[in-house]
C-alpha cells in the first residue's frame, strides 16, 4: 500500500518471491552443488593436479558438513553444458538459496553457464581444485567470477568444504538480519 491509499502496482521478481516463499515456510536451507565436465573421473584424472580424493568422496564430505549445520544439500555433475545450465534453472523453483559450483572446463567457455547463472540470480561460489591462475593461460579467464560471491581455487576438495561453510555462514547472516531472511547481496 501505498501512503497515497492506492495500492503499489510493484510485484517482487519471480524468482525472489520463489526464495521469499521458501523463506516463509521455514524450510531448511537448500545449498545445490554443482560439478561440470570430467568431474566424475577425480581420483583417476591427472591425479597430480587434482589430487586422489573421488567426486563421491567429496560429496559425501560435504553432505557430512551440510547435515552438520541442519541445512539440505544436493550435489549434481554432468558433462553435459545444457545439462548444467538446466539445473542452474531448474534453482529457484526447487527453492535453492545458494550454489557452490567447479564448472570445470566450462569456466572458460560457457556464456550459457554464466547467462544461466546471472538469470536466476541465485548467489553463488566458483570453486577449483587446481590453481587455474598458476596453469596455462586459457584457464586464466572465467565467464562466472565477476558473478560470484566469492572463488576459490588450489585449495583441492578443501576448497568445496570452505565454500559450503561460507554459504552457510552467508545464509545464516542473511536469516539472522533485522529485515528478515534474504539472500546476499552481491558486490
Ligand atoms: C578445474 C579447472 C579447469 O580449468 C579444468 O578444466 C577442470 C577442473 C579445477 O577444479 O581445477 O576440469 O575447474
Amino acid at each position: 500500500m501505498l501512503a497515497s491509499g492506492k495500492k503499489s502496482a510493484y510485484k517482487a521478481p519471480y524468482f525472489a518471491q520463489l526464495r521469499v516463499f521458501s523463506a516463509i515456510t521455514k524450510m531448511a536451507r537448500l545449498i545445490w552443488v554443482i560439478h561440470g565436465p570430467n568431474l566424475n573421473l577425480l581420483g583417476m584424472r591427472e591425479p597430480s593436479v587434482y589430487g586422489s580424493t573421488s567426486l563421491a568422496r567429496i560429496d559425501a564430505e560435504l553432505a557430512k558438513v551440510a547435515k552438520a549445520h541442519g541445512v539440505r544439500l544436493d550435489s549434481f555433475q554432468s558433462n553435459h553444458e545444457g545439462a548444467l545450465v538446466d539445473r542452474v534453472q531448474s534453482a529457484p523453483a526447487a527453492g535453492v538459496d545458494y550454489i557452490v559450483v567447479n564448472p570445470a572446463a566450462y569456466t572458460h567457455t560457457s556464456v550459457a553457464l554464466r547467462d544461466a547463472l546471472a538469470a536466476v540470480a541465485v548467489p553463488f561460489i566458483e570453486v577449483h581444485l587446481s590453481n587455474i591462475h598458476r596453469r596455462e593461460a586459457f584457464r586464466h579467464h572465467s565467464y562466472l567470477s565477476d558473478l560470484a560471491t566469492g572463488v576459490i581455487a588450489g585449495l583441492g576438495p578443501i576448497g568445496y568444504r570452505l565454500a559450503l561453510q561460507a554459504a552457510i555462514e552467508s545464509l545464516r547472516g542473511a536469516d539472522a538480519s533485522p529485515s528478515g531472511p534474504r539472500p546476499p547481496k552481491k558486490g
